[in-house]
């Protein structure tokens, strides 16, 4: 059968208001055009991002009510650690209430000013928290990953070259520890191939470098491995997974992703004494070690969407819609990161826009447009997410992709949400010439995107 089935029934329903494009002229206008700004009852379609946004199953809503809030040692944790050891396999896991929280841990403990850490691609929260703590966030793509067009299998690969000689350049003393990003979230949602953590792991063996995952979409990456990489077609998710984890000091995992939940993370190590450290700072911060700042019926859900979001049936319809989405409007004409990623399709924004100056942000001229056209929220990784300044200058240097994602909740929207998101993105690629471009009128020191406030550039 070629028609994508969803593998689940809907049991309860959210109603969509409708908007006409004279309202949301409005409500753009009111949000500065950051669509950060929104409110979700405003959007038709809420692609801005797949974290903690998914639906959760019956069974996920059965664990809730079984949770015990104990607070210390409820049965609920236990079965949380079981489930996160029995696929992870780290000696020891730390809840926190989610990602970035576990990079807050970490970093704080591992990384002092002048240290280097080396990510395929950090993600804006993950490069934060380590400048945060005096650290250097180095991106190390492939070449592949900087060329939306070029069609790759693991274009979310760290490369091993540019690994070998920053470690040459900065000593590995300055590097307390190197991390993979899977699936490669602002490298456009591509997957990182099990020979490409191999390598990175012995790359930073001899130095005694500790690698760490970024495993917020384990189970997509891993499936990736099933249909791309030879040699693990036979095997099942849980069991690549495995192996991906057994090259790894650690992780850091938010949970709102390929945990299926709404909320939650969790940070795992190998080594007991960092444990120990870590645990003492989540107690300060965060809760205690059985909990996290989480609720018990949290680490319910994340414990049984952990198991869910191994299925295959589940990660054939996810891969499969998300591909679909990117293959309608690719043979359109719309330039996007190919080939199709994991959780979002990416158009490349200055392809589609090259009458737009990369620091009059096209992608954010473009996330403006969509959500006028149809209600759809999307977000930029591009110049605004994370251009540069000039540390001699103060000039910006323009971010080296101008991205716009849209991310697919998992489980949330059927295929004729995806019809409709198709047709909006033709109608406003076919006047595209039109489209101006934005100019800042309010940053934040950091993390600008969540409240940067827009206006429109002149046009030229
Ligand atoms: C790759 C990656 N790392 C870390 C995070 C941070 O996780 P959280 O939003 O749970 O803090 C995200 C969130 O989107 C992510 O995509």
């Amino acid at each position: 059968m070629k028609t994508l089935f969803e593998p689940f029934k809907i049991k309860m329903v959210e109603p969509i208001k409708m908007t006409t494009r004279e309202e949301r002229k409005q409500i753009l206008k009111k949000a500065a055009f950051n669509l950060f700004l929104v409110h979700s009852e405003d959007v038709l379609i809420d692609l801005l991002t797949d974290s903690g946004t998914g639906a959760m199953s019956a069974e996920q809503w059965a664990g809730m009510m079984r949770g015990d809030e104990a607070y210390a040692c409820s049965r609920s944790f236990y079965r949380f650690l079981d489930t996160v050891k029995s696929i992870f396999g780290f000696k020891h896991v730390i809840p926190t209430h989610q990602g970035r929280a576990a990079e807050r841990i970490l970093f704080s403990i591992m990384c002092e000013k002048g240290d280097v850490v080396p990510n395929n691609t950090h993600f804006d929260t993950t490069r934060a928290n380590i400048e945060f703590h005096g650290a250097e966030a180095v991106d190390l793509p492939v070449s592949e990953a900087l060329h939306p067009a070029t069609l790759h299998p693991f274009k979310g690969n760290l490369d091993a070259v540019g690994l070998r000689q920053l470690i040459r350049k900065i000593g590995p003393e300055h590097i307390p520890l190197a991390m993979i990003t899977v699936t490669n979230n602002s490298g456009g949602g591509q997957p990182v191939s099990m020979a490409n953590i191999r390598e990175v792991k012995e790359i930073l063996k001899p130095h005694h470098i500790p690698l760490y995952l970024d495993a917020c979409r384990f189970a997509e990456n891993a499936y990736f491995i099933k249909l791309r990489e030879e040699g693990y077609a036979n095997k099942s998710v849980k069991e690549i997974a495995q192996e991906m984890f057994s090259y790894a000091e650690g992780c850091t995992m938010s949970a709102k992703k390929d945990g299926l939940s709404n909320i939650g993370g969790f940070l795992c190590t190998n080594d007991d004494k960092l444990a120990e450290r870590e645990r003492n700072l989540l107690i300060l911060t965060e809760g205690f070690p059985t909990y996290g700042g989480l609720a018990a019926r949290d680490l319910e859900a994340i414990a049984i969407g952990l198991e869910e979001v191994l299925h295959e049936d589940y990660l054939q319809y996810r891969i499969g819609s998300v591909k679909y989405l990117g293959e309608k409007i690719a043979q359109a004409g719309v330039p996007i990161v190919q080939p199709p990623g994991g959780h979002a399709i990416y158009i490349d924004a200055r392809a589609m826009l090259p009458h737009i100056r990369p620091l009059e942000y096209p992608g954010q001229a473009l996330v403006a447009e969509l959500y006028l056209e149809a209600g759809i929220r999307s977000v930029e990784i591009g110049s605004v997410m994370f251009a540069r300044k000039d540390p001699k200058t103060g000039k910006e240097i323009p971010a080296p992709m101008e991205l716009v994602r849209l991310a697919i909740p998992r489980r949330v929207y059927t295929q004729s949400h995806i019809d409709y998101v198709v047709e909006a993105i033709m109608q406003v690629y076919q006047r595209r010439e039109r489209i101006r471009g934005m100019k800042i009128a309010y940053e934040a020191p950091f993390l600008r995107h969540f409240t940067a406030k827009f206006e429109r550039a002149e046009s030229r």
